[in-house]
């Protein structure tokens, strides 16, 4: 199963990306991840990256695709994977259906989440991660204890980009980059609109059963 998550930030890629993982047993690559992890090793990559992050703004395409083209040449993804936050611009796209095609793979199906402008505000502005990955909000999805982790005990944290000034310019960077691909993959026939506005649960649903009937 190879599949690609699309929505806004906000939208909801990763907390169902976390569920598809756990049902369908295939490896997800978030680019968000493999830039916030590489900003706190500080690698040379990272430093870069960051500066575009800290704007909300989208990092290089030159530097994305390397990366993204480098991980699914491994082993571990040679059954399947589940792609979030990548392709964000049509370059990407393009760059790819070719890295797929160069391994004799393709994309089985986008998943685009659906959320409108307000709730993501809301969802993105009471986020809440934790070191160890898990992802919390303040009101729809909240810890047991305030602000600690349930899984390891540890404080959570705002992101840096969660910030409402950021959080405006990564919308309006989505809408202008971004949703292009939704007419892209609905002109290649690959697009499945979901609509992410309902409990994380019952999106899960929607999503089992688009893709149990294109398995
Ligand atoms: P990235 O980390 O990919 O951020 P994003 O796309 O902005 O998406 P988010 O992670 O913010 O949202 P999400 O859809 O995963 O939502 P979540 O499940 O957490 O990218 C960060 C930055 O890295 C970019 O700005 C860019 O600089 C760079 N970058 C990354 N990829 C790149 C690329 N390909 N090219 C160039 N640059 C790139 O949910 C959000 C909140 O809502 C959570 O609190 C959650 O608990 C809650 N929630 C989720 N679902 C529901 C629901 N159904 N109901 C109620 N609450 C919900
Ligand atoms: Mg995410
Ligand atoms: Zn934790």
């Amino acid at each position: 199963m190879n599949i690609v998550l699309l929505g806004a930030p906000g939208a909801g890629k990763g907390t169902q990306a976390e569920k598809m993982v756990k049902e369908y047993n295939v490896p997800h690559v978030s680019t968000g991840d493999i830039f916030r992890k590489a900003v706190s090793d500080k690698t040379e990559m990272g430093i870069k990256a960051k500066a575009y992050m800290d704007r909300g703004e989208l990092v290089p395409d030159e530097i994305v695709i390397g990366i993204v083209k480098e991980r699914l040449m491994t082993d571990e993804f040679k059954d399947g994977f589940i792609l979030d936050g990548f392709p964000r611009t049509v370059a990407q796209a393009d760059a790819l259906a070719f890295s797929l095609g160069e391994m004799g793979k393709k994309l089985d199906m986008v998943l685009s989440i659906d959320v409108d402008k307000e709730e993501l505000i809301q969802r993105l502005t009471g986020r809440r991660v934790c070191n160890c990955g898990k992802t919390y909000h303040m009101v729809f999805n909240p810890p047991r204890k305030d602000e600690i982790c349930d899984e390891c005990g540890e404080p959570l944290k705002q992101r840096d980009d969660d910030k409402i000034e950021t959080v405006n310019k990564r919308l309006d960077v989505y809408f202008n980059q971004t949703l292009p691909l939704i007419n892209y993959y609905k002109n290649n026939g690959l697009l499945r609109v979901i609509d992410g506005r309902k409990s994380a649960s019952d999106v899960f649903e929607e999503i089992r059963g688009v893709i149990g009937v294109y398995k």
